[in-house]
């Protein structure tokens, strides 16, 4: 992708309709029930719901003022159990605005290889940063990833298009094609105006 710096085959993207629809299929697709998901605290309000609706379990990982709303890798590998699936990763966050440096993006994407840790890593904000803050992908920082690891953005943030609803999922070729598949029986393909629309944002 021009933006992130990640390069991936038409088989690994999926368009969906904005980045919440991106959220729910990729829980649907890799969580089976009981499956739990850390999920770095304070949150934004839909995922703890996504991830519930596809029958997984959300282990709150709390980061407060204090740690500058970053989670570390000891926390995490603190809460991880034998039923730990993925890890929902935001950078830049909403709510906090935390930005994880490159260094922090890249123990966390090592430690999820290592640990066989699936990462759902939202990156809706990364044009977002002010200052020093630099943004880096968890999937370019951590080639190892590859296999397991599910990108979702979209253009509400980026080019202020919320009500135009166009998002989209990057992953491996089977993960992106199960949920294909569970689109197209939710809500088929993403209305083809609103593509265009984005389509002339990105290379406007
Ligand atoms: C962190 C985060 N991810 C995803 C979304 C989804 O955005 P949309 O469904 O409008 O594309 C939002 C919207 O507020 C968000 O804050």
């Amino acid at each position: 992708m021009r933006d992130s710096g990640l390069r991936v085959e038409p088989s690994q993207v999926l368009v969906t309709n904005g980045g919440k629809q991106a959220v729910y299929q990729s829980f649907a697709t890799l969580l089976d029930p009981g499956d739990e998901v850390l999920l770095p605290t304070p949150y934004w309000t839909t995922y703890p719901e996504a991830i519930a609706l596809a029958g997984g379990v959300s282990v709150e990982v709390l980061a407060d003022e204090t740690q500058h709303y970053l989670v570390s890798v000891d926390q995490l590998e603190a809460a991880r159990t034998e039923r730990t699936k993925a890890l929902l990763f935001c950078s830049p966050s909403n709510p906090t605005g935390s930005v994880y440096s490159p260094e922090q993006v890249a123990e966390i994407g090592r430690w999820a290889v290592e640990h066989g840790i699936w990462v759902v890593t939202d990156e809706i904000y990364e044009h977002l940063t002010y200052g020093d803050a630099v943004a880096r992908s968890i999937a370019v920082a951590t080639p190892e990833l590859a296999d397991t690891c599910v990108v979702l953005n979209g253009v509400a943030k980026t080019y202020a298009m919320t009500g135009w609803r166009v998002g989209w999922m990057l992953g491996p070729a089977d993960v992106i094609k199960a949920a294909t598949n569970l689109q197209s029986h939710l809500t088929s393909n993403v209305c083809n105006i609103a593509q265009r629309a984005a389509v002339a944002a990105r290379v406007g």
